[in-house]
């Protein structure tokens, strides 16, 4: 194989911990094909989905927390988010930044040039409304831990920005999951949001993008964490797991509950942020961070009228009025540490042990 047709990337080959990420010179470059872009990374922001594809963490028979090793017994077959297996090798990375450097046939040859970024849902372009067909860029297809990456051009938005290519690279997953996760719950102003892991991709997203709606926001995070938290406009800033939430909640804003529960955590502390919603009041969620399997009193769900919005998959739509929140500077990022794409072990290990606020990106030269 020639030079020119071969990349550097970093290569997923099985489930099981940090070795299981190969970097590597000869990959094949991707040839964009009908309908495609070819995208040069520029960068690429980490996420949990690739720690818990890695780990095999969705697997139904893990219990424990988020850890970043690989999970004995996992099942194979139902080890990604979306419950299918995942085939190896496989690129992972969904938050890219980049330049289109030439498009497949039938592309629209405006895009060659532009810089981008790239929605991370795939859709059933036929059928695109449907949830049940989808995908994730970076999972079911290879992503952006790469120099190059292909997808369809239906995926690519050109971004006008001052911020840099690594600033770019952390949005995408965490602040199109947040915006979900607001839209499921339809929080407007005037509701109070309580959002634990407040420091992370997806709570430090969830402040901003609900600030911006007019809500009022109370962020729950290590005490290490908490000075950086309150650059991004919380009313309020709660420690990460407080003895007595709703003393903790009465001493901050002089009030017991909030309306909206917005967690990407669970674990432990889950029955304390059901107890502080209001009644008819929320809860939203996308992740479980400190664990899937928590201790539910269905009295306090109906008796106080609550509603559960579950988010994962993003509608459609949902990408473009990010882009057009970041070009308006309407949110600010929260780089925490760029690496060059051979260290992403070191990143991923960097990442899981979270002592940052915000997220980690990797870059090329
Ligand atoms: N459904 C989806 O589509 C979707 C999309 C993105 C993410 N997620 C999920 O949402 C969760 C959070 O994602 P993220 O990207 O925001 O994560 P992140 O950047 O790693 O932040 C998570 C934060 O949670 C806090 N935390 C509290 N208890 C923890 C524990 N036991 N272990 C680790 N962290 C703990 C930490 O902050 P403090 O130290 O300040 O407490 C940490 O910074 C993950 O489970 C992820 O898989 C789901």
């Amino acid at each position: 194989m020639s030079a020119q047709e071969t990349m550097r990337a970093v290569v997923l080959t099985g489930h099981g911990d940090l070795d299981k990420l190969e970097y590597r010179e000869d990959w094949p470059k991707p040839v964009a094909g009908p309908g495609e872009a070819l995208i040069k990374v520029a960068a690429c922001g980490l996420n949990n989905t690739d720690v818990n594809t890695r780990t095999a963490w969705y697997s139904k028979g893990v219990t424990d927390a988020t850890t970043g090793e690989a999970f004995e017994g996992a099942a194979d077959d139902d080890a990604t988010w979306g419950g299918a297996a995942i085939t190896f090798p496989r690129i992972q990375g969904a938050d890219v930044c980049g330049v289109v450097e030439a498009v497949g046939e039938g592309a629209d040859p405006g895009l060659v040039g532009k810089r981008v970024l790239i929605d991370t849902w795939l859709r059933d372009w036929s059928d695109p409304l449907n949830l049940d067909k989808t995908g994730y860029y970076g999972s079911e297809i290879n992503g952006g831990y790469a120099e190059y990456t292909k997808v369809d051009q239906r995926y690519i938005h050109p971004i006008e920005s001052d911020l840099s290519d690594a600033e770019l690279a952390t949005f995408a997953t965490s602040y199109i999951t947040a915006e979900n996760m607001l839209n499921r719950a339809q929080v407007s102003e005037g509701d109070t949001v309580l959002i634990p892991g407040a420091s992370g991709g997806v709570g430090s997203a969830l402040i901003q993008l609900a600030n911006r709606r007019g809500a009022s926001t109370i962020a729950m995070c290590g005490a290490d964490k908490a000075d950086q938290v309150r650059t991004i406009g919380p009313r309020a800033v709660l420690p990460r797991s407080p003895e007595d939430l709703t003393a903790a909640l009465r001493d901050a804003i002089g009030q017991e509950t909030v309306t909206v529960v917005a967690d990407v955590v669970g674990g432990a502390i889950w029955p304390q942020l059901i107890d502080v919603i209001a009644r008819g009041g929320r809860y939203t969620c996308a992740g479980a961070i400190a664990g899937p399997i928590v201790e539910f009193d269905l009295r306090t769900f109906y008796l106080r009228d609550l509603v559960f919005t579950g988010a994962t998959i993003v509608p459609p739509g949902v990408f473009a009025d990010l882009v057009g929140y970041i070009a308006r500077g309407e949110i600010k990022p929260l780089l925490a540490e760029t690496y060059p794409l051979k260290d992403l072990r070191e990143a991923q290990a960097a990442f899981i042990s979270k002592r940052h606020v915000g997220n980690i990106v990797v870059t090329h030269d």
